[in-house]
């Protein structure tokens, strides 16, 4: 069979992981998916970044938009990041141009989901996106493949690996924000502008993504109720470290009698109990579905490797063929599910 071409805007923490994973795993791939998976192209702002991978045997496009459209290209990867500019202009043109979309931009998807799928769906083409949402854990196929028989009622949990970084280093060193977050950039976790981290926003892309996914419904990350770390002091860690509670920023999203109730914000955990136990940039989702009960997903929500893995298990699946709407369902049965004020505090 012919290979699989990918070409990749964005060679940063999760593009230059990717190009690593390609290239270190190229036998173990072709023998999962049945074909070669080889990158023909790429693209970032930079073409002199010295990025610590040898680029040379890739064709070179300045803007994004010609990569995602070059027939050279099946599989456009969009890794640049920001939900408005390059990444959108050019996963559009990549799916009007009817080639598959794999993608880790929760923030693109958070805003534009619902008209990116129906993009895809009307040119034929997918958009996988595992890498968007608590970094290497495979929640999004969990929610579409394995769990899709089952009604979920709840999907809450730690998304965020900047924030739970932040927070449990707090605890551990007594240090304050600035040094801990030039020791989460250090590990790759930071957005572009750590502001969408600490304030929540990153967070609550990622739980509006997995709410459409649990409920079938239309992504509505204007729904979620926000709150961010930025308020939460050393002295407010110590307090809960003496009463046996950690601080976690935590995520509930949940379908009530009076409609679509989705939280993001700091919590008390016990810290003997699963999530309270999570530490550095680890992130935690669980699922409670009507026939499953409840199924619980930890690892590590963050950096180069499970980003990059995640990626690359999206390519393998389309690679092996596998295509199924973009929130698991197709976008004209996604509905608008009215929201409802979180019962929480
Ligand atoms: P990053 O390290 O900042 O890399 C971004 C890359 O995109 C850089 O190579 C940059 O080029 C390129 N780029 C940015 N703006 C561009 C533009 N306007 N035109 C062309 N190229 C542009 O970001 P990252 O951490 O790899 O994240 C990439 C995406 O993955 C984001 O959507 C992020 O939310 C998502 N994500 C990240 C992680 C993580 O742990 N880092 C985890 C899950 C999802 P230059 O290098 O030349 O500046
Ligand atoms: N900035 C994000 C985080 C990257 O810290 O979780 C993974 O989505």
């Amino acid at each position: 069979s012919q290979p699989l071409r990918l070409g990749i805007a964005g060679l940063g923490t999760v593009g230059v992981g990717v190009v690593k994973i390609v290239r270190q795993q190229a036998a173990l791939l072709t023998m999962r998916t049945g074909r070669e998976v080889v990158i023909t192209a790429v693209s970032a702002r930079s073409r002199d970044k010295d990025r610590g991978v040898n680029l040379d045997h890739y064709a070179w496009e300045d803007d994004a938009v010609a990569l995602a459209t070059r027939d050279d290209v099946d599989v456009y990867v969009e890794l640049m990041g920001g939900e408005e500019g390059p990444a959108k202009d050019s996963i559009e043109a990549a799916l009007k141009a009817g080639k598959d979309v794999v993608t880790a931009n929760k923030a693109l998807l958070a805003h534009h989901g619902q008209a990116l799928a129906e993009l895809a769906e009307a040119s034929g083409a997918v958009i996988r996106y595992e890498a968007a949402v608590a970094g290497g854990i495979p929640i999004i196929k969990s929610l579409t493949e394995g769990l899709a028989a089952n009604e979920i009622t709840r999907v809450m949990g730690v998304m965020n690996g900047t924030c739970n970084y932040i927070l449990t280093r707090m605890e551990a060193t007594g240090q304050g924000y600035d040094a801990l977050f030039a020791e989460a950039d250090a590990l790759g976790y930071l957005e572009a502008d750590p502001n969408l981290d600490v304030g929540g926003i990153d967070a609550g892309h990622k739980l509006a993504i997995l709410s459409s996914l649990a409920f079938g419904t239309q992504v509505d990350f204007d729904g979620v109720e926000l709150e961010g770390i930025q308020r939460i002091s050393l002295e407010d860690i110590r307090q809960a470290a003496d009463m046996g509670y950690r601080i976690k920023l935590l995520g509930v999203a949940q379908m009530t009698g009076r409609g679509l109730e989705q939280r993001m914000s700091p919590c008390l955990v016990p810290a003997q109990s699963p999530l309270g136990q999570l530490e550095g940039g680890t992130n935690m989702v669980v699922v409670e579905g009507s026939d499953v009960g409840q199924v619980v997903l930890r690892g590590a929500g963050a950096g180069e490797g499970p980003t990059a893995s995640a990626v690359m298990g999206d390519v393998c699946d389309i690679a092996r063929g596998y295509r199924y709407p973009v929130f698991g369902q197709t976008a004209d049965t996604l509905k608008k599910a009215p929201r409802a004020q979180s019962a929480l505090p």
